[in-house]
């Protein structure tokens, strides 16, 4: 599904440049839950921004499925990530004065799919995140720190993505709340077959994955298989 091959980014500020990226290579199949960890700053984001296919590398190649996306137009990027990607970022973007509800069904805005059928996707997407009717008309700011990060993963659902990309989509939750959203991608990952790729700074969240990936100043510095707790816990 996933085949980058010397990946570089460099960021220009003014004068100064930045290599975030130095030479990035993997491959991710079908049905792969990954997951990259890596002190702040390594590049993780950057790289996550690179696979969603909403900014590009300054060098190097990217497949995704087969296509070449370093040779797409921006319209033809959107499309890929609407058609294909579910997003998770780190920051959640939900947007604000908009109710849980229209925050859920923003990826189909332009799918040419009716409100009626909208609706239903996004109350399908958060009940997947254990979000109830209760909350659907709640604008952002009313909801409480995981509320928001629940809503932002079933936004990232509602598509039905064949590829999810979740940046730190546990970082600030409490551990049942946590246990909830991780639960979610493994049902995805193991039922529907849904590729995922976890950005974590949790060794405990990161070993939910089949593999892990370590990055660090922009390279790769170790990418194997995760002692995986679900694994363990089927055995057990
Ligand atoms: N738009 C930008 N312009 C300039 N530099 C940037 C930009 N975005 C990121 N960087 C720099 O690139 C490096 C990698 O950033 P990135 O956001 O990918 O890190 P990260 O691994 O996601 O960190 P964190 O764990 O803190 O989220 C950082 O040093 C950051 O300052
Ligand atoms: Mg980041």
């Amino acid at each position: 599904m996933i085949d980058v091959k010397n990946i570089t980014k460099i960021y220009k500020t003014g004068d100064i440049e930045f290599q975030a990226l130095r030479g990035v290579s993997f491959t991710i199949k079908d049905g792969e839950f990954v997951a990259i960890m890596g002190p702040s700053g390594s590049g993780k984001s950057t790289l996550m921004h690179i696979l969603g296919c909403l900014d590009t590398p300054t060098a190097g190649t990217y497949f995704l499925d087969g296509k070449d996306v370093s040779t797409l137009s921006d319209d033809e990027l959107a499309d890929v990530r609407r058609e294909k990607i579910g997003f998770v970022f780190q920051s959640f973007n939900l947007l604000p004065r908009t109710t849980v509800l229209r925050n859920t069904m923003l990826p189909l805005m332009y799918s040419g799919i009716d409100e009626e059928e909208r609706k239903k996707k996004a109350v399908k997407a958060l009940t997947a995140t254990g979000m109830t009717d209760s909350h659907y008309h709640h604008l952002s700011n009313q909801l409480s720190g995981g509320q928001i990060q629940r809503v932002a993963i079933s936004r990232a659902l509602v598509n039905d993505p064949s590829l999810i990309l979740a940046d730190e989509p546990t970082g600030n939750l409490d551990t049942k709340t946590g246990d909830i959203v991780l639960g979610t991608f493994q049902k995805l990952n193991e039922e529907l077959g849904r590729t995922i790729i976890l950005i974590t700074h949790e060794p405990d969240v990161a070993e939910h994955a089949d593999r892990i990936i370590y990055i660090r100043d922009g390279q790769i510095v170790e990418d194997g298989r995760a002692h995986s707790k679900r694994k363990a816990r089927h055995h057990a």
